[in-house]
């Protein structure tokens, strides 16, 4: 018989925006403990699990008491007992005890603390770091490429820029450890340059530098000239990736792009975004067009693809019907998959299978409201994903992340090529 669970306890801890989050304890009868932090994003499509937030006066509204009360009544009484190596049928209970479609009862942020925490006890209750556990005995493990924040815009940075994430991926680096220190002398060559132009106006939400730009496109001009500057080759040995998050500009078919002060159509951001496309040694880019604009996406995927990924985030939702839908209409290639906009680890992982399913490639990633909490790590590895992004190279919150993906590369068995499918670009 193993071991059995004994208690789940919730506890209110900060994140790294200084706001109340959920953390979820879960203790096993041999001993083993796991725990878990929810993070919280700032630009969220409309179909996430949403967090419980207590609302009144205190922290802005922004209090969980209810949501960690949850976990250590409710879902304590209903877990009590339960077989913690049954993940999924542990998530489906908690789907089952919360009983809405968007996991408002109990909180999405109470749910997704603790669906992560059970694997964190399940893992220590076999002795295996959460990565292999996750992996469930595979043996082609293979590091995620980190995907980097350089630049914060949108939601994320007072809206300084439209675009939410001017990122690099180091795409010629031969492992994880060497694609780390690419990104770190670009990271710094950007700072750099920024400091000597003056338009270092401070350090957006998850750590990449918050610009003064006087157009969107002034960020990739310097973006570029800080790859060049650290002494990269553009395109070959360290590529641009932006996360557009539209629908935190659009609606409706409407977009409005307060840098670039005009409102544009659907067709007229497409072709904004394609010229970039053209012009910039770009791999990925994310939400290009709003999560209400499908048809749009069609059009812009046919157009831009296969040259690059086109990535889903709030379109999706890390939802695997959404993904189906998603792949029926061609929208896009490849999915972010977000465990908190899910709700459970459990559909986190069907949201990954139907991107498998139809043939798209996947990155894990963390919100803009993070903390240490390493579990996306573990589970990019362990599910064999291809990308991480975490934000920037910089703040705690996403550092440990970074770090704990070194810590698990030293375990892999080839370590000069560790990074996962690094040529399926097809830049
Ligand atoms: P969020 O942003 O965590 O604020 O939602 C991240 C993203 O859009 O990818
Ligand atoms: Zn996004």
């Amino acid at each position: 018989m193993s071991a059995e669970i004994i208690s789940v306890k919730g506890r209110r801890v900060w994140d790294s925006r200084g706001r109340p989050t959920v953390e979820s304890e879960i203790h096993l009868s041999d001993g083993s403990i796991g725990r878990a932090i929810s993070p919280a994003g700032a630009s969220t499509g409309s179909a996430e699990a949403v967090d419980k937030r207590d609302g009144g006066k205190s922290f802005g509204g922004l209090d969980v008491m209810e949501a960690v009360e949850a976990v250590s009544g409710e879902i304590h009484d209903a877990l009590k007992g339960c077989d913690p190596m049954d993940q999924e049928g542990i998530d489906l209970e908690l789907i089952k005890l919360d009983g809405t479609n968007n996991r408002s009862r109990l909180g999405g942020n109470a749910l997704v603390a603790t669906s992560m925490a059970l694997a964190h006890a399940a893992a220590a209750s076999v002795g295996l770091p959460l990565w292999r556990y996750l992996g469930g005995g595979r043996a082609d493990y293979a590091m995620p490429l980190p995907e980097i924040q350089i630049f914060g815009g949108g939601a994320h940075a007072g809206r300084r820029v439209d675009i939410q994430d001017f990122m690099v991926i180091a795409i010629g680096a031969p492992n994880y450890r060497k694609s780390l220190e690419w990104i770190a002398e670009v990271y710094r060559s950007a700072g750099k340059l920024m400091g000597e132009a003056g338009k270092l106006a401070g350090v957006a939400d998850e750590g990449g530098f918050w610009p003064n730009f006087n157009a969107n496109e002034e960020a990739l001009d310097f973006l570029l000239c800080a790859i060049e500057g650290a002494g990269f080759t553009p395109g070959l040995e360290v590529a641009i990736s932006l996360d557009i998050a539209a629908t935190d500009f659009g609606k409706g078919g409407k977009y409005k792009l307060a840098t670039d002060n005009k409102v544009i159509d659907s067709d007229g951001l497409s072709e904004i975004l394609l010229n970039w496309l053209e012009k910039y040694p770009i791999v990925s880019i994310e939400d290009p067009l709003g999560e209400d604009d499908p048809e749009a996406m069609t059009k812009f995927t046919l157009a831009a693809g296969p040259k690059v990924e086109v990535v889903a985030d709030d379109f999706i939702c890390t939802s695997a019907n959404k993904i189906e839908y998603a792949a029926s209409i061609s929208a896009c290639n490849t999915a972010l998959i977000k465990p908190n906009q899910a709700g459970t680890l459990t559909e986190a992982k069907a949201a990954l299978e139907a991107a498998r399913v139809a043939g798209w490639d996947s990155i894990v990633s963390a919100r803009s409201g993070e903390s240490e909490d390493l579990t996306i790590v573990h589970l990019a590895v362990g599910w064999g994903v291809k990308q991480l992004k975490v934000g920037s190279f910089s703040r705690s919150e996403r550092m440990a992340k970074w770090n704990e993906g070194l810590r698990i590369a030293e375990n892999l068995e080839n370590k000069e090529f560790d990074l996962h499918s690094r040529d399926t670009f097809p830049w």
